[in-house]
């Protein structure tokens, strides 16, 4: 459905009255078990949650009364709305609501139920307005794009990002058993390696991937794993050390915004690394470099930090750097895509 289709009624309210009724409902739901469940609080004493509940509730209806007192000047207009609150909340309205004045009642309440049903109206939020979003960049095409990369939903993106990079602390998380699990390497990568293949590992981290793409390649086969911090390369060397992989893998460190390899290589793996990237275009054009011209990159990117409007903006940076998608793989809980060079 194209912007031009959407009824007026729409276009002011957009998922706006449906979102109500859902959270409201779920709201009355989750007061209505508190209720026969016994109350479930949170504090012993709700005087600092009442406090709390009571400023949030002033921040969301002040945000609230902003972000219509912003839009009063756009009705009118056919452009995007960047200015006030939509300079950081793509749905100030929505956020008002969803962030602010439910978060108040759960605290003002000293309710454990609510507070639950109240973080789950994010993840139901998110989904209502993915298609509110698909309408926006129908029709502000590249600029709504670049709009999505610097703003957040209904929480501005500088709250979320505290740690543009991964930080070795964190390497546990990258390489445990759940994840094997359900991002088992070896099933992922399999369809594209063969054995005497020559692959980049950007971004290893404490190496997840470049262990299994060792074994993939074989004996005649490389991998260079490469990566900005020394303490995620100590990691994964920590592990082949003594092993026959010692042979196959190659530590390599690279700069913020340069890989600094005069290799060729058959395939390059970026997983969980683009969003950290901070100039993928200048990303793109050095991969394309070094890839052979049967070479193919993939790409995954994580499913709460990476929107999907970001991750296309990233195939769009691909795309101006001479790449093509080949195919959208699924990997579990990712966005991901397959680039060959044009
Ligand atoms: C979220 S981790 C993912 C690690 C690994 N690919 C995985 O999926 O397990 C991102 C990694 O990319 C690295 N990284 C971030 N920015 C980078 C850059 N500009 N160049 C190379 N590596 C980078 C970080 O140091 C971190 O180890």
């Amino acid at each position: 459905m194209m912007f031009k289709d959407i009824s007026r009624l729409q276009k002011i309210f957009g998922v706006g009255p449906l979102g109500a009724v859902i959270s409201l409902g779920l709201l009355t739901i989750a007061a209505w078990v508190d209720h026969v469940l016994g109350h479930s609080t949170i504090l012993a004493n709700p005087a600092p949650l009442r406090v709390a509940g009571g400023a949030l509730a002033v921040i969301g209806l002040g945000l609230y009364g902003w972000s219509l007192w912003t839009l009063r000047n756009w009705w009118t207009k056919d452009e995007l709305c960047t200015t006030g609150p939509f300079k950081w909340f793509r749905h100030p309205v929505y956020a008002a609501w969803i962030t602010f004045i439910s978060l108040s009642l759960a605290l003002y309440l000293n309710s454990w139920i609510i507070l639950f049903v109240v973080i789950l109206l994010h993840p139901i939020w998110h989904h209502l307005v993915i298609r509110e979003e698909k309408m926006m960049s129908d029709k502000f095409q590249n600029e709504y794009t670049e709009y999505a990369a610097r703003t957040g939903r209904f929480i501005p993106k500088m709250l979320m990002k505290k740690n543009r990079v991964c930080p070795v602390e964190q390497a546990g998380s990258l390489d445990n058993k759940i994840r094997r699990w359900v991002q088992d390497p070896t099933k992922i990568l399999r369809p594209y390696i063969e054995e005497g293949m020559t692959v980049l590992d950007m971004g290893c981290g404490p190496g997840f991937f470049s262990i299994d793409l060792a074994q993939l390649v074989g004996q005649s086969g490389r991998v260079i794993a490469s990566d900005l911090q020394d303490g995620m390369l100590q990691k994964l060397r920590d592990k082949i050390q003594g092993t026959e992989l010692e042979e196959r893998i190659t530590l390599h460190k690279c700069e913020e915004n340069r890989i600094g390899l005069s290799k060729d290589v058959d395939f390059i793996l970026a997983f969980y690394v683009a969003h950290e990237i901070p100039n993928q275009e200048k990303f793109f054009n050095e991969i394309k470099s070094i890839l052979k011209p049967n070479g193919r990159v993939f790409i995954v990117e994580p499913p709460l930090h990476v929107s999907k409007t970001a991750f296309e903006e990233t195939v769009k940076r691909a795309g101006d750097a001479g790449f093509t998608p080949v195919e959208r793989p699924k990997v579990f809980l990712s966005k991901a895509v397959i680039l060959k060079i044009d």
